[in-house]
């Protein structure tokens, strides 16, 4: 045997897929219509390029400060990741072991049970499980897109012997977030993280980060490998986050899109849950089904997610778009009632 036969028997993540065409409208990853900051243009445009047969700095500190900066922590309570998805590997092999239990809501962003897998851990839904050492709080959750008040995560927090680490990839989409809770001092359990990924328009650079207790953020420091953040990402992420004017104005473009979206979903006999992220978790009327619904709109060059399943096989998640891109979506339906 040449695999691990854990890894053998592994149930991999599904990514959105990544069609090469740029024709189509691609609604299917959450991705960010807009594009970054200017400030990452320049940034890239000025870059030493022989600046690169150095190793970057291990521990980012500039862009460390920065974060620390925006929420009033100290740069010992921040920690970066290659994308938040590296943050959440590290914190399963820091924070869950033999025994213990991973977390999160369900449904949920459905990586988490894989790394629970990777981990060699049971993965749970039941959030009053003693042997939790980690949940993941997702929030405004995925795929749904509901939001709960920090509040009621502070509590659930209180009452655990474990982490929690609040998954914030959507926050800058919703009426409110936890980071106080992480950045508190008194704070003993709580971890929130954010990427660039969405809301900064930065999938392609993969840069998270996450804020919380030293104790917990200098564990993720021992087990990350040596220069995890490359130079170009820290610089850019740099230029994005010193540009948070430029995010906010785009996640206002994208919530009144959604807003209007949803209108024109509801009038047309779907039900949306109520979204404070940048995509809907919507069912279509009948007689549509949404598998089948989906791989229709791939044919007309609209892509969407479908997740097969009791809790989700009956939605459609659909990213926000440009208000043209999501026209085309509404065209595209309209066509197929006709
Ligand atoms: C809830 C949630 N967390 C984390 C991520 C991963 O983000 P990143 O690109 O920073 O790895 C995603 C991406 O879709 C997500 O939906």
């Amino acid at each position: 045997m040449l695999v691990a036969p854990d890894v053998a028997r592994l149930e991999a993540y599904v990514p959105g897929e990544q069609p090469a065409s740029r024709s189509v409208v691609k609604l299917n990853t959450n991705e960010n219509p807009y594009p970054p900051s200017p400030e990452c243009a320049k940034a890239l445009s000025s870059f030493d390029a022989a600046s690169l047969r150095r190793y970057p700095d291990p521990v980012f500190s500039r862009l460390r400060r920065l974060v620390g900066k925006i929420h009033s922590v100290s740069p010992e309570r921040v920690f970066v990741g290659n994308g938040s998805d590296e943050i959440l590997s590290l914190a399963a092999k820091a924070f869950a072991w033999e025994g213990r239990r991973i977390g999160s809501l369900d449904p949920s962003y459905s990586l988490y049970k894989t790394i629970a897998a990777i981990r060699g851990v049971e993965w749970t839904a039941d959030m009053r499980s003693r042997r939790i050492s980690l949940f993941f709080w997702t929030n405004p959750n995925a795929p749904t897109g509901e939001y709960v008040e920090p509040s009621v995560i502070a509590s659930y927090a209180r009452k655990s012997k474990g982490v929690v680490l609040v998954d914030e990839a959507y926050a800058d989409f919703a009426r409110g977030n936890a980071m106080a809770l992480a950045a508190a001092k008194d704070n003993r359990n709580i971890i929130v993280m954010r990427t660039l990924s969405k809301s900064y328009s930065l999938a392609g650079l993969k840069v998270g980060y996450a804020v919380g207790p030293e104790e917990l953020i200098s564990a993720l420091y021992r087990i990350k490998d040596s220069y995890n953040i490359d130079a170009v990402a820290q610089t850019l992420a740099i230029a994005a986050l010193s540009d948070r004017k430029w995010m906010r104005k785009n996640a206002a473009k994208i919530k009144k899109t959604r807003r209007a979206f949803t209108l024109a979903l509801e009038k047309r006999g779907w039900d949306v849950v109520p979204s404070e992220a940048n995509f809907v978790f919507a069912r279509p009327p009948a007689p549509f089904k949404a598998a089948e619904l989906k791989e229709c709109l791939k044919a007309n060059g609209v892509y969407v997610r479908h997740f097969p399943g009791p809790l989700t096989g009956e939605r459609l998640r659909i990213s926000i778009g440009t208000d043209g891109e999501m026209n085309r979506l509404l065209a595209v339906l309209d066509s197929l009632r006709s």
